[in-house]
């Protein structure tokens, strides 16, 4: 038996994978609208652990150029920056800050469960146990002020 209808599969694979790599993407950052406002060692873990995907400050990293993994990638970060985005930060409305703060802690205390595989390839992303207390802390002291019209 020859080998060859393997390698003829083979290389129409790679042809293939060379040319998806032309369809263009939308791996933009957008310049911030109004930043989430907290206190720096607050925003650190968040750019850490959160801005990849819920800010337009993402730092796309390696399978983030490569086709099929730059799409993945792409439509996880808009997904992300719809359901919640750091740079686009709404001070004025209380509701919607108590609501998107209870979403916060959900997620925090889920920890990396909330996306496996991103905290899996990324672990220096991964929240320690500390960095979830003062993130918990935070979001108590936030909903306070806001309680208050701070
Ligand atoms: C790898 C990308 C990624 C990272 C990193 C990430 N998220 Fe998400 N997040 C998503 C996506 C995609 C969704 C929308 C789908 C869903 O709810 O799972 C989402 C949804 C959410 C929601 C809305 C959930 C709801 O119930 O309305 C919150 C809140 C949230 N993330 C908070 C965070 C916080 C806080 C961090 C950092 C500790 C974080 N996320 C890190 C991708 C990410």
């Amino acid at each position: 038996m020859s080998s060859y209808p393997f390698k003829k599969a083979a290389s129409r694979l790679v042809i293939g994978l060379m040319i998806v790599q032309f369809i263009p993407l939308n791996r933009v950052n957008p310049p911030e609208k109004v930043p989430v406002r907290a206190p720096e060692e607050i925003a650190d873990i968040l750019k850490k652990s959160c801005f990849d995907c819920h800010s337009f400050r993402t730092e796309w990293s390696l399978p983030a150029y490569i086709a099929p993994l730059s799409w993945a990638a792409a439509a996880r970060v808009s997904w992300g920056r719809n359901a919640l985005n750091f740079s686009e930060w709404d001070h004025a409305d209380p509701t919607a800050s108590a609501h998107r703060m209870r979403a916060i802690r959900r997620t925090v205390i889920e920890g990396i469960g909330h996306q496996r595989l991103y905290y899996t390839l990324h672990p220096q992303s991964r929240m320690s146990a500390a960095e979830s207390t003062m993130l918990l802390n935070w979001i108590d002291t936030y909903d306070r002020e806001t309680a208050q019209g701070i």
